[in-house]
């Protein structure tokens, strides 16, 4: 919903997995707040979705179509989301997917499966931030989140794959927050807890879902915005001073 406050009046923002769950609800946050906001994602519809919460708000936005795996993709959209003036201010790095509940050992874990992991939450991750810091550097400015997990932090039994890969995920933000520091741009991590999106809430029984929220000291799951609310912020200039962070937004998950 769009606000009398619009701190992000004039800005790009590019937010991948911004057709559902947390990264639409940083792009309907960010564009409320007077940003442009390209959502990329697999699916054209549910960006379109995205895209028309955008404009009933008030703000405005477009949607591109990217797989995150895939290296010209990426290049593509960001290229997209840049526009004629080739300049991007804020980007979310949202796409990604889990391990499901198919947990197994190390040993036994599937080889596919990890592949997958890497493919789309670490690599993808790297290529968007890749196309994503080149712009920001040459303007001298920019805020990069990425939407890491409780996994960036802490280990998960039976879940090698989902944890290397967000761990990964911070290893990045703490790398690329050192390379472009000193070129304005700022790259940080949310390590969210469980939300209340797609991701989760497909074959997941009962049983697991309250054993996983048992695990959260708030004895609840979040919900999408609580998590882009932080996002937000570190998109800000409220966070000018934080840099290569991996912020937990997780009900205390991490904890213990
Ligand atoms: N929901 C949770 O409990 C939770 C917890 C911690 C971290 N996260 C992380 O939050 C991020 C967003 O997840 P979410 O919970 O909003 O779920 P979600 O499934 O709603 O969002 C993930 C989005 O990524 C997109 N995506 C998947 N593969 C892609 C690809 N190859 N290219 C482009 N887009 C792709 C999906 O289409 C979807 O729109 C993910 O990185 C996830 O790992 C989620």
């Amino acid at each position: 919903m769009s606000t009398d406050i619009q701190p992000f009046a004039g800005r790009r923002a590019f937010i991948t997995g911004g057709g559902t769950g947390i990264g639409r609800a940083a792009a309907v946050t960010l564009a409320g707040q007077g940003a442009f906001v390209t959502v990329a994602g697999r699916t054209e519809a549910t960006l379109q979705e995205t895209i028309e919460q955008i404009c009933a708000g008030g703000g405005d936005g477009q949607a591109v179509l990217c797989d995150v795996s895939d290296e010209q993709s990426v290049a593509d959209a960001v290229a997209a989301a840049a526009g004629e003036n080739e300049e991007l201010d804020i980007a979310v790095n949202s796409a990604g997917v889990s391990g499901g509940d198919a947990l197994r050992p190390l040993a036994d874990y599937d080889t596919a499966q990890f592949d997958r992991m890497i493919a789309i939450d670490l690599r993808g991750t790297f290529l968007s931030m890749k196309y994503e810091l080149a712009l920001m550097a040459g303007k001298g400015s920019g805020a990069i989140v990425n939407v890491g997990s409780g996994t960036s932090l802490v280990g998960v039994p039976g879940f090698a794959g989902y944890v290397a890969a967000k761990h990964g995920v911070a290893g990045l933000t703490k790398a690329a927050a050192l390379d472009y520091g000193g070129m304005g741009v700022r790259v940080n991590t949310v390590a969210a807890g469980l939300v209340e999106t797609p991701l989760v809430a497909t074959g997941r029984s009962p049983e697991v879902m309250a054993a996983r929220i048992a695990q959260h000291p708030l004895g609840r799951i979040a919900q999408a915005q609580e998590i882009a609310d932080a996002i937000v912020w570190l998109c800000s200039e409220q966070s000018s001073f934080v840099t290569g962070a991996v912020v937990p937004v997780d009900g205390g998950y991490t904890v213990h």
